[in-house]
């Protein structure tokens, strides 16, 4: 058996987390062999739901679960972590934006990245989940000055898959024939869910639907399903979230040979300005990221890019103070 490792997870008692943590101690993030201990946060008045979350863990008896921490401290949950998800923070309600959040929430990610940059093992993975997550992720990021930059990513994955499901039902296809599907820029109705590269069974995917469902129905119905899932469900999407944040840090953790979606501090790959986070195709591999190189991009999909990278920016200066 491996050694354990520290995963923390913030908003313990939150929906998304009672979905995530189930099945991270489950092993569906790491794998079947890798021990873990829970390092749970939440805020004061939630502690007593969490300590419910914690005799349900308990209750399941789970295998690969060494040690439970549950806490109210962000120096004692985010403690040697070797993975931090980020979840913890207010959610959107219906005819918002997730960047009204950013008064609300801004203030946690500033607190926690100096926790982490304090108290974290040197090499924790860090996915910022909480809306609005890029420009979460950048203010977490810029208080941990030292950690490396690139150890702070942020969540497109749910939109990447949401996206794979589009296009594999338009086709009539599975999402496993989908390959270089792109989730461009920021995780709102600015994203760019780009399939001129994408291959659908082998064939590209733009020859496969109409130019007018592609531009009218399928861009705009990615970019709006998380307000559709709260319009129908009357709360913001939870298992969905948890499934694509699992998928998001085993790739990392692990890798994988598909490109996939990760918002990740921009390097002046494809011309986006570095200081935001921004979603670009990654490929994962023993343990590190890196943005896929050479795809083509045409007139149409700059002036998308260009319009999320914007937005990235305009959030970027509405946070100038939390940034250090
Ligand atoms: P929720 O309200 O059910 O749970 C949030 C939990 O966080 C609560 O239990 C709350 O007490 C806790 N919390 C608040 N401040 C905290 C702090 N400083 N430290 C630790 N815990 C804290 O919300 P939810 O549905 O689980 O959603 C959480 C966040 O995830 C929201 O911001 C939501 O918009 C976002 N989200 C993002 C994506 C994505 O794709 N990136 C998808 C779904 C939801
Ligand atoms: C989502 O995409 O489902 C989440 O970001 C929640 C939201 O506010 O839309």
């Amino acid at each position: 058996m491996k050694d354990p490792v520290r995963i923390a997870i913030t908003g313990g008692a939150g929906q998304i987390s009672y979905s995530l943590i189930f099945r991270i101690a489950a092993g569906d993030m790491l794998g079947p062999d890798q021990p873990v201990i829970l390092q749970l946060l939440e805020i004061p008045q939630a502690m007593e739901a969490l300590n419910g979350v914690v005799m349900e863990l308990n209750d399941c008896a789970f295998p690969l679960v060494h040690d439970i921490v549950a806490s109210d401290d962000a120096n004692v949950a985010f403690k040697d972590a070797d993975f931090a998800l980020l979840v913890g923070s207010r959610p959107r309600g219906p005819g918002m934006e997730r960047k009204d959040l950013l008064e609300a929430n801004a203030a946690i990610f500033s607190a926690q990245g100096r926790a982490l940059n304090d108290y974290a093992s040197r090499d924790v993975k860090v996915l910022v989940v909480g809306n609005p997550a890029n420009t979460n992720a950048l203010i977490a990021s810029c208080n941990a000055p030292d950690l490396d930059a690139g150890q702070f990513t942020a969540m497109t994955r749910l939109d990447h898959n949401r996206a794979l499901t589009q296009l594999a039902q338009q086709t009539g296809k599975h999402v496993n024939d989908v390959e270089n599907l792109i989730i461009w820029g920021n995780h709102s109705a600015t994203q760019y869910p780009d399939i001129a590269q994408c291959q659908v069974d082998g064939k590209p995917a733009l020859e496969l639907v109409e130019r007018d469902w592609y531009e009218n129905d399928f861009i705009p119905t990615v970019q709006q399903r998380g307000a559709a899932i709260i319009k129908a469900r009357g709360a913001s999407s939870a298992a969905s979230a948890a499934s694509a944040a699992i998928d998001h840090m085993r790739d990392w953790a692990l890798g994988c040979d598909a490109v996939v979606s990760m918002a990740v501090p921009a390097d002046g790959s494809y011309g986006i300005e570095e200081g935001i986070i921004y979603s670009f195709p990654v490929r994962c591999q023993g343990g590190h990221y890196a943005i896929v190189q050479g795809f083509d991009i045409d007139a149409f999909s700059r002036e998308k890019m260009q319009a999320t990278e914007n937005e990235l920016r305009e959030e970027r200066s509405a946070v100038a103070h939390l940034l250090g």
